[in-house]
């Protein structure tokens, strides 16, 4: 897959070098409590998100440059200050730029469900993943996860439960009752078209033992594969030293 790239010119949009100065906490003019949305998508989540908590601040990031475009014009639009957003494959994002424990908020909305059974390790929420995810939630800090697709919604809730350090903030591992939890664009599609959203609404154990904050290794996913090469290929002919 190839995507046409269209250059991002708003001032939210970062990019890497600006990352390895500060991290992420680094993208902000003040110290606030930092969340992060995982496949932004087009950005109507963290737009409502940001919004009722702007005391925080909100990382978005996506793979798809015109997501990152238009979630940009939306944020612009919207007049938050306390969004930025990047062109970044999550599990390469936590592990170059996440401090440990740094985080107190993870979104992930409909994430790919890759519905063939052969595609499953496709899978961006995964046992390696949650493991990996545990190290940049700080004590306490929320993990939310939304999807449409009951499997992955059954999926997630059998692998949960046995990785330690998530714990439940309801009875049951997900539920369809949103609450005032922001709807985004893939969830209102559904929810239009009258079929649920599973809701998972984790927190951090307030205590881990220090092997749980060993990120594992980044398994080499064919996401992760695929962006490197498109950011080979896309980088501005000054930054490739032409
Ligand atoms: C089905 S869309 C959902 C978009 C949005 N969250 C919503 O609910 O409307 C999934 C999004 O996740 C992005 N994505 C998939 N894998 C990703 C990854 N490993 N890191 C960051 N973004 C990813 C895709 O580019 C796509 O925009």
């Amino acid at each position: 897959m190839t995507q046409r790239m269209i250059f991002i010119e708003s001032p939210i949009f970062a990019r890497e070098p600006e990352l390895k100065s500060g991290g992420l906490s680094g993208l902000f003019p003040r110290p606030a409590p930092l969340a992060l949305e995982i496949g932004c998508g087009i950005g109507d989540f963290i737009v409502q998100e940001a919004a009722r908590r702007p005391e925080w601040n909100f990382v978005a990031i996506d793979i798809f440059n015109k997501g990152c475009l238009k979630t940009c014009s939306r944020v612009e639009k919207a007049g938050l200050t306390n969004v930025r957003v990047l062109r970044a494959e999550a599990r390469w994002l936590l592990n170059h730029f996440v401090p440990r424990e740094g985080l107190q908020a993870v979104y992930i909305n409909c994430p790919d469900p890759w519905p063939k059974k052969r595609h499953r390790g496709r899978r961006l929420v995964s046992r390696t993943f949650l493991e990996l995810l545990r190290c940049y939630l700080a004590p306490g800090a929320h993990f939310w996860f939304a999807t449409d697709f009951r499997d992955y919604a059954e999926m997630v809730a059998e692998i949960l439960p046995d990785v330690e350090g998530y714990l439940p903030q309801s009875s049951s591992p997900f539920t369809t009752d949103l609450g005032d939890y922001p709807v985004s664009k893939y969830m209102r599609r559904f929810l239009d078209a009258g079929q649920p959203i599973y809701l998972f609404h984790y927190r951090r154990a307030k205590q881990l033992s220090p092997d749980m904050l060993e990120p594992p290794g980044l398994e080499p996913g064919f996401r992760l594969r695929w962006l490197a090469r498109e950011n080979r290929r896309n980088r501005p002919r000054r930054q490739q030293g032409e």
